[in-house]
């Protein structure tokens, strides 16, 4: 991937420096409230080891998508209270990213000491990777650090343009996002095998067309299932089928390596409905009753993922195989996730809704690796340069 060449935090000599990190704290906040901490945790090992070195520590993040302006509905204060709590220290706040208000900020650090600055897309020079913009970020600072995985995927001034203007290397979050994910990439342990869902396969063909290639198995749920079985003939009813892909669906099944690697579900949970209170019934995909919607996978289909769930030595899964936010039709999706904490294969779950199924099933603590990365993960699995990594320097 060469990813892993590039320079870290244990490359570099912090002590006595301004070091800017970004961070991707966009985390859902509530009533001024941070709801879900994973990915302010992930971040602290980077800021715990720039503070033990002696350096000032210069954290910016985005947070939702406030459209290029100021909108206090996506402040980052209350990131910077949580961090407080979580670090253990107090986390200055400035007002702005940019501007006399960070300036300032920024000038008060002492080494040792901690400041977040506010949302960078409160300027929409961020998203637009301005130069100018970028090199205000930078004049913050000595050394740039990028342990933004999630964000890691966007070209922006704190992801990318920065990292043209000071020495930028690589967070620890970066640095175990890409090895864990790379080696599944690269060079995993066999019988590796994938688990892609989610409701659309337009969202996810340039995944699957690049994993098979390196898979043992691909197991295929979710709604995406739809349209492969559509294409095979099957009467899929009123399920979710994307009509524009079944060309795509139908060429992609002909192909030897599809044939080879591909498993579909055998048989669905079929609603009258896309409700929660919704009659429903098991049935063979050749066999879902008139008007009604397939969304979770059977208990046949269920057998036959966990053999190969059980059997493998690497596993990679992205997107849940059916509508698991429904408890009617949570069954597949919860136990393909207590499958995958059983096994003893290095386990990946690859961001996004597969994320939030392994926390519904309670089994975190037995994945291996968890990607904080939604877009990013989809996108290096798709063996896309992500820019935010491309531009750090080599070892
Ligand atoms: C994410 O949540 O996937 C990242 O923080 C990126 O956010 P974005 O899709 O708004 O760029």
């Amino acid at each position: 991937m060469g990813y892993l060449e590039k320079r870290s935090i244990r490359d570099i000599d912090a002590r006595g420096k301004r070091v800017i990190v970004r961070v991707d704290f966009n985390v859902p906040v509530k009533d001024g409230k941070v709801k879900d901490t994973a990915r302010i945790t992930a971040a602290l090992p980077t800021i715990r080891f720039l503070l033990e070195q002696g350096a000032a520590v210069i954290l910016m993040s985005h947070l939702g998508r406030p459209d290029g302006k100021p909108d206090l509905k996506y402040t980052l204060r209350p990131v910077a209270e949580k961090l407080a709590e979580l670090i253990g220290q107090p986390v200055a706040f400035a007002a702005d990213c940019v501007g006399a208000a960070a300036e300032q900020a920024a000038a008060a650090l002492h080494d040792g000491e901690l400041l977040l600055l506010e949302n960078l897309r409160f300027h929409a020079e961020e998203e637009a990777n301005d130069p100018a913009f970028a090199r205000q970020l930078a004049a913050l600072a000595d050394i740039y650090v990028n342990d933004a995985f999630g964000t890691a995927h966007r070209a922006h001034a704190s992801t990318e343009g920065i990292g043209h203007i000071v020495p930028a290397v690589a967070g620890f979050l970066i640095e175990k996002e890409i090895r864990s994910l790379g080696m599944a990439l690269a060079d995993p342990d066999s019988p590796f095998v994938a688990i892609i869902g989610g409701a659309k396969v337009s969202d996810k063909i340039l995944v699957i067309e690049n994993l098979l290639k390196k898979v043992d198995k691909l197991l295929l749920g979710g709604g995406m299932a739809n349209t492969f079985l559509a294409a095979q003939g099957h009467d899929m009813q009123a399920s979710l089928v994307e009509e524009p892909k079944l060309e795509w669906a139908r060429e992609f099944l002909a192909t030897d390596i599809a044939k080879q690697k591909l498993l579909l579900p055998a048989d669905v949970v079929a609603a009258s409905a896309f409700a929660a209170d919704a009659d429903y019934a098991t049935c063979n995909v050749d066999n879902i009753p008139a008007g009604w919607q397939a969304l979770d996978i059977g208990p046949k289909s269920l057998k036959l993922f966990a053999t190969e769930i059980t059997a493998a030595r690497t596993i990679l899964w992205n997107g849940p195989v059916g509508v698991f936010e429904m408890e009617p039709f949570a069954i597949g999706t919860t136990s393909i996730a207590r499958k995958v904490a059983e096994s003893a294969a290095f386990s990946i779950i690859g961001g996004g809704d597969s994320v939030a199924a392994v926390h519904k099933a309670g089994v975190e603590d037995l994945i291996d690796h968890i990607s904080t990365g939604g877009g990013a993960s989809l996108n290096f699995l798709e063996g896309k340069t992500l820019p935010g990594i491309a531009v750090l320097a080599d070892k």
